[in-house]
C-alpha cells in the first residue's frame, strides 16, 4: 500500500475545473517531485490534500485512511503536514517560539495534561523545547533561535517553514516551492537538509519550478498540467517526454 493514494480528485472554483480528476500515489520513504506549468493546479492539489479546501469529488487515502473533506487539524494529526508557497507566520515571535508553537498540538496531549496535571505539562514543555532546539540545529538555524522571524532572510524563512512542519513529526510533508526566490547557495543547503528527511522516516512530496533542484532530489517526478497528471517517471524520463515539453511550451508553441 502506498503512503498517499489519490484517485479522481476534483475541485472547481466558480465553475472552472482546476483539478480535473487527479490520480497518483506516493510511496513511503523518498522524495517525490510535483512539477508543471504555472496554473496547473499544484498548489490547489496541496490545499485539497491538506484539508484547507474540500474536494468536489475523489479520494485521498493517507496511511490507509480516507482524508477527503477532513479538516486540516484531523489530517495533520494523522501525520500529513504542508508548508506554504509564501511563508506564513507570526512576525513578532522568535524562531524558537515559532517551533514551540507548532510542536504543541500533539495527539493525546490534553488527556495527558488532564490526568497528570501540570507536572506532565512541564515535562512535555521541556521535551518540546529540546525538540525545537534539535530542529533548529538540524536546519542550521540554532544561532538565530532568539531572533524574531522577521529578521530571517527569505531562505531562512523557508527553512523555518520546514522546521514548523518537522516539529509535528509528520509521516509525509508537502512542500510548496521550498526554494522559490532563494539564492543558489541556500537552495543547495535546503536541498541537502531535505535529502535527510527520508532517513528520519519522513516522506516528502515537493513542488518546485527549478529543474536542477528537482533532478538532484526527486525520484519519481509527477507532472501535472491543466488539472490532471500528465505523466510520471524519473526526471530524465519526464524531461524527454514530448507531452511534458508541449505542456510547458503551451499547445500553440508546440
Ligand atoms: N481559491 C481559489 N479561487 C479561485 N480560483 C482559484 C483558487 N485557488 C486556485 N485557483 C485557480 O486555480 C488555478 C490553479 O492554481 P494553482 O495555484 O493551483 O496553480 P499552481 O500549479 O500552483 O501554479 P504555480 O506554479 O504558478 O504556483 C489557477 O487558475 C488559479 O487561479
Ligand atoms: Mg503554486
Amino acid at each position: 500500500m502506498s503512503l498517499l493514494e489519490i484517485n479522481g480528485l476534483r475541485r472547481s472554483f466558480y465553475g472552472l475545473e482546476v483539478l480535473r480528476g487527479v490520480d497518483f500515489a506516493v510511496e513511503a520513504g523518498g522524495i517525490t517531485g510535483l512539477i508543471g506549468p504555472n496554473g496547473a493546479g499544484k498548489t490547489t492539489l496541496f490545499n485539497v490534500v491538506s484539508g484547507l479546501v474540500p474536494p468536489n469529488g475523489g479520494s485521498i487515502l493517507f496511511d490507509g485512511r480516507e482524508m477527503a473533506g477532513k479538516s486540516p487539524d484531523v489530517i495533520s494529526r494523522a501525520g500529513l503536514l504542508r508548508t506554504f508557497q509564501v511563508a506564513r507566520g507570526f512576525p513578532k515571535l522568535s524562531v524558537f517560539q515559532h517551533l514551540m508553537l507548532y510542536g504543541r498540538d500533539q495527539p493525546g496531549e490534553n488527556l495527558l495534561t488532564a490526568i497528570f496535571g501540570s507536572r506532565a505539562a512541564r515535562e512535555r514543555e521541556v521535551e518540546l523545547a529540546e525538540k525545537a532546539l534539535e530542529t533548529a540545529r538540524f536546519l542550521r538555524l540554532d544561532k538565530l533561535i532568539d531572533n524574531p522571524a522577521t529578521a530571517l532572510s527569505g531562505g531562512q524563512k523557508k527553512l523555518l517553514e520546514i522546521g514548523r512542519a518537522l516539529m509535528a513529526e509528520p509521516k509525509l510533508v508537502l512542500l510548496d516551492e521550498p526554494t522559490a526566490g532563494v539564492n543558489p547557495t541556500l537552495q543547495n543547503e535546503i536541498g541537502e537538509r531535505l535529502l535527510e528527511l527520508p532517513k528520519r522516516g519522513i516522506t516528502v512530496l515537493l513542488i518546485e519550478h527549478d529543474m536542477g533542484f528537482i533532478a538532484h532530489l526527486c525520484d519519481p517526478v509527477i507532472v501535472m498540467a491543466e488539472g490532471q497528471v500528465l505523466t510520471q517517471g524519473t526526471f530524465d524520463q519526464v524531461r524527454n517526454d514530448h507531452r511534458v515539453r508541449e505542456a510547458y511550451l503551451g499547445k500553440r508553441a508546440a
